[in-house]
Protein backbone atom coordinates (compact mmCIF):
# COMPACT_ATOMS: atom_id res chain seq x y z
CA UNK A 1 0.00 0.00 0.00
CA UNK A 2 0.87 3.55 -0.48
CA UNK A 3 1.80 5.52 1.99
CA UNK A 4 -1.10 7.76 1.56
CA UNK A 5 -3.58 4.69 2.09
CA UNK A 6 -1.99 3.41 4.85
CA UNK A 7 -2.60 7.04 6.70
CA UNK A 8 -6.49 7.21 5.53
CA UNK A 9 -6.79 3.59 6.63
CA UNK A 10 -5.16 3.96 9.56
CA UNK A 11 -7.38 7.42 10.90
CA UNK A 12 -10.79 5.24 9.24
CA UNK A 13 -9.42 2.65 12.03
CA UNK A 14 -9.14 4.84 15.43
CA UNK A 15 -11.59 7.36 14.01
CA UNK A 16 -13.92 6.25 17.09
CA UNK A 17 -11.29 6.73 19.46
CA UNK A 18 -10.74 9.73 18.50
CA UNK A 19 -14.38 10.94 18.62
CA UNK A 20 -14.59 9.51 22.04
CA UNK A 21 -11.70 11.38 23.48
CA UNK A 22 -13.22 14.72 21.63
CA UNK A 23 -16.64 14.37 22.70
CA UNK A 24 -16.44 14.83 26.80
CA UNK A 25 -14.89 18.01 25.43
CA UNK A 26 -18.24 19.36 24.31
CA UNK A 27 -20.61 17.28 26.32
CA UNK A 28 -18.82 16.60 29.65
CA UNK A 29 -19.00 17.98 32.96
CA UNK A 30 -21.19 17.71 35.88
CA UNK A 31 -20.60 14.40 38.28
CA UNK A 32 -16.84 13.48 38.36
CA UNK A 33 -16.59 9.34 38.17
CA UNK A 34 -14.64 9.41 41.15
CA UNK A 35 -17.53 11.11 43.17
CA UNK A 36 -14.77 13.70 44.39
CA UNK A 37 -13.03 11.09 46.13
CA UNK A 38 -8.94 10.75 46.97
CA UNK A 39 -6.77 8.00 46.04
CA UNK A 40 -4.49 6.15 49.68
CA UNK A 41 -2.26 9.36 48.90
CA UNK A 42 -4.52 12.02 49.56
CA UNK A 43 -5.08 13.39 45.88
CA UNK A 44 -8.21 12.61 43.77
CA UNK A 45 -8.28 9.21 42.33
CA UNK A 46 -9.30 10.68 38.33
CA UNK A 47 -10.11 15.03 38.74
CA UNK A 48 -12.65 16.87 38.62
CA UNK A 49 -12.07 16.65 34.42
CA UNK A 50 -13.01 12.81 34.45
CA UNK A 51 -16.78 13.14 34.39
CA UNK A 52 -19.52 10.46 34.08
CA UNK A 53 -21.51 12.77 31.30
CA UNK A 54 -18.27 13.17 29.59
CA UNK A 55 -17.41 9.48 29.78
CA UNK A 56 -20.85 8.28 28.50
CA UNK A 57 -21.24 10.71 25.80
CA UNK A 58 -17.74 9.62 24.80
CA UNK A 59 -18.99 6.06 24.75
CA UNK A 60 -22.11 6.28 22.54
CA UNK A 61 -20.29 8.97 19.99
CA UNK A 62 -17.78 6.26 19.44
CA UNK A 63 -20.21 3.62 19.16
CA UNK A 64 -22.77 5.05 16.62
CA UNK A 65 -19.91 6.57 14.22
CA UNK A 66 -18.78 2.36 14.43
CA UNK A 67 -22.29 1.90 13.59
CA UNK A 68 -22.00 4.23 10.61
CA UNK A 69 -18.32 2.92 9.55
CA UNK A 70 -20.38 -0.80 9.67
CA UNK A 71 -23.22 0.62 7.59
CA UNK A 72 -21.24 2.41 4.95
CA UNK A 73 -18.80 -0.61 4.25
CA UNK A 74 -21.44 -3.37 5.02
CA UNK A 75 -19.92 -4.93 7.86
CA UNK A 76 -22.12 -3.56 10.43
CA UNK A 77 -21.15 -6.60 13.05
CA UNK A 78 -17.11 -6.42 12.82
CA UNK A 79 -17.19 -2.31 13.15
CA UNK A 80 -20.18 -1.62 15.61
CA UNK A 81 -18.04 -4.11 17.72
CA UNK A 82 -14.77 -2.17 16.71
CA UNK A 83 -16.73 1.37 17.70
CA UNK A 84 -17.69 0.09 21.12
CA UNK A 85 -14.41 -1.11 22.12
CA UNK A 86 -12.27 2.04 20.82
CA UNK A 87 -14.52 4.00 22.03
CA UNK A 88 -14.56 2.42 25.72
CA UNK A 89 -10.37 2.26 25.51
CA UNK A 90 -9.72 5.61 24.70
CA UNK A 91 -12.00 6.64 27.23
CA UNK A 92 -10.37 4.15 30.43
CA UNK A 93 -6.94 5.28 28.45
CA UNK A 94 -8.00 8.46 28.81
CA UNK A 95 -9.06 7.91 32.82
CA UNK A 96 -5.63 5.99 32.98
CA UNK A 97 -3.58 8.91 32.37
CA UNK A 98 -5.16 11.60 34.86
CA UNK A 99 -4.64 8.70 37.60
CA UNK A 100 -1.25 8.82 36.75
CA UNK A 101 -1.37 12.30 36.53
CA UNK A 102 -2.89 12.95 40.29
CA UNK A 103 -0.40 10.21 40.89
CA UNK A 104 2.68 12.35 40.35
CA UNK A 105 0.86 15.15 42.03
CA UNK A 106 0.21 16.89 38.22
CA UNK A 107 -3.58 19.02 38.99
CA UNK A 108 -6.20 18.73 36.32
CA UNK A 109 -5.88 20.02 32.99
CA UNK A 110 -1.78 20.34 33.19
CA UNK A 111 0.59 18.80 30.19
CA UNK A 112 1.90 15.59 30.90
CA UNK A 113 3.13 15.10 27.44
CA UNK A 114 3.05 11.50 25.66
CA UNK A 115 0.80 10.34 28.50
CA UNK A 116 -2.01 13.08 27.55
CA UNK A 117 -1.43 12.17 23.58
CA UNK A 118 -1.01 8.75 23.36
CA UNK A 119 -2.51 7.08 26.73
CA UNK A 120 -6.37 6.89 25.17
CA UNK A 121 -4.67 5.68 21.75
CA UNK A 122 -2.84 2.92 23.51
CA UNK A 123 -5.69 1.39 25.52
CA UNK A 124 -8.09 1.57 22.47
CA UNK A 125 -6.14 -0.41 20.23
CA UNK A 126 -5.54 -2.83 23.26
CA UNK A 127 -9.37 -3.09 23.56
CA UNK A 128 -9.98 -3.07 19.74
CA UNK A 129 -7.44 -6.45 19.69
CA UNK A 130 -10.25 -8.23 20.95
CA UNK A 131 -11.87 -8.32 17.60
CA UNK A 132 -9.21 -7.09 15.18
CA UNK A 133 -5.25 -6.24 15.03
CA UNK A 134 -4.45 -4.35 12.20
CA UNK A 135 -1.20 -4.34 10.37
CA UNK A 136 1.43 -3.46 12.20
CA UNK A 137 2.28 -0.17 9.76
CA UNK A 138 -1.18 0.73 10.26
CA UNK A 139 -0.62 0.69 14.39
CA UNK A 140 2.87 2.47 13.44
CA UNK A 141 0.90 5.32 11.91
CA UNK A 142 -1.67 5.67 14.38
CA UNK A 143 1.12 6.18 17.15
CA UNK A 144 2.92 8.71 14.97
CA UNK A 145 -0.05 10.89 13.22
CA UNK A 146 -2.14 10.93 17.29
CA UNK A 147 0.27 13.30 18.85
CA UNK A 148 0.26 15.90 16.79
CA UNK A 149 -3.78 15.36 15.80
CA UNK A 150 -4.19 15.67 19.34
CA UNK A 151 -2.39 18.74 19.93
CA UNK A 152 -3.86 20.03 16.91
CA UNK A 153 -7.78 19.67 17.29
CA UNK A 154 -7.30 20.92 21.35
CA UNK A 155 -5.84 23.76 19.93
CA UNK A 156 -8.61 24.59 17.26
CA UNK A 157 -11.05 23.94 20.45
CA UNK A 158 -9.54 26.13 22.53
CA UNK A 159 -9.74 29.07 19.86
CA UNK A 160 -13.51 27.58 19.72
CA UNK A 161 -13.64 28.62 23.32
CA UNK A 162 -14.72 25.03 24.22
CA UNK A 163 -11.50 24.24 26.62
CA UNK A 164 -9.47 26.52 29.09
CA UNK A 165 -6.14 25.12 27.62
CA UNK A 166 -4.63 25.28 24.41
CA UNK A 167 -3.49 21.36 25.10
N1 LIG B 1 -14.07 15.51 30.10
C1 LIG B 1 -15.16 15.00 30.80
N2 LIG B 1 -15.24 13.66 31.08
C2 LIG B 1 -14.27 12.81 30.68
C3 LIG B 1 -13.15 13.30 29.97
C4 LIG B 1 -13.09 14.66 29.70
O1 LIG B 1 -16.07 15.75 31.16
N3 LIG B 1 -14.39 11.49 30.98
C5 LIG B 1 -14.05 16.96 29.78
C6 LIG B 1 -13.63 17.82 30.98
O2 LIG B 1 -14.33 19.03 30.93
C7 LIG B 1 -12.14 18.03 30.73
C8 LIG B 1 -12.11 18.16 29.21
O3 LIG B 1 -13.10 17.24 28.75
O4 LIG B 1 -11.63 19.17 31.38
C9 LIG B 1 -10.76 17.89 28.59
O5 LIG B 1 -10.33 16.56 28.86
P1 LIG B 1 -8.86 16.23 29.32
O6 LIG B 1 -7.88 17.15 28.70
O7 LIG B 1 -8.68 14.78 29.17
O8 LIG B 1 -8.95 16.53 30.90
P2 LIG B 1 -8.18 17.56 31.82
O9 LIG B 1 -9.17 18.61 32.28
O10 LIG B 1 -6.93 18.01 31.14
O11 LIG B 1 -7.83 16.72 33.12
P3 LIG B 1 -6.57 15.75 33.38
O12 LIG B 1 -5.47 16.61 33.94
O13 LIG B 1 -7.11 14.77 34.35
O14 LIG B 1 -6.19 15.11 32.07
MG1 LIG C 1 -5.95 17.91 29.40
Amino acid sequence: MELIQLIVAAIWFILPAYVANATPVVLGGGKPIDGGHTFIDGRPIFGPGKTIRGFISGLAAGFVLGVLQGLATGQLHLYSALGFLLALGALVGDLLGSFIKRRVNLERGSAAPVLDQLSFVVLALLFASLVSVPSWEIILIILIITPPIHLATNFIGHKLKLKDRPY
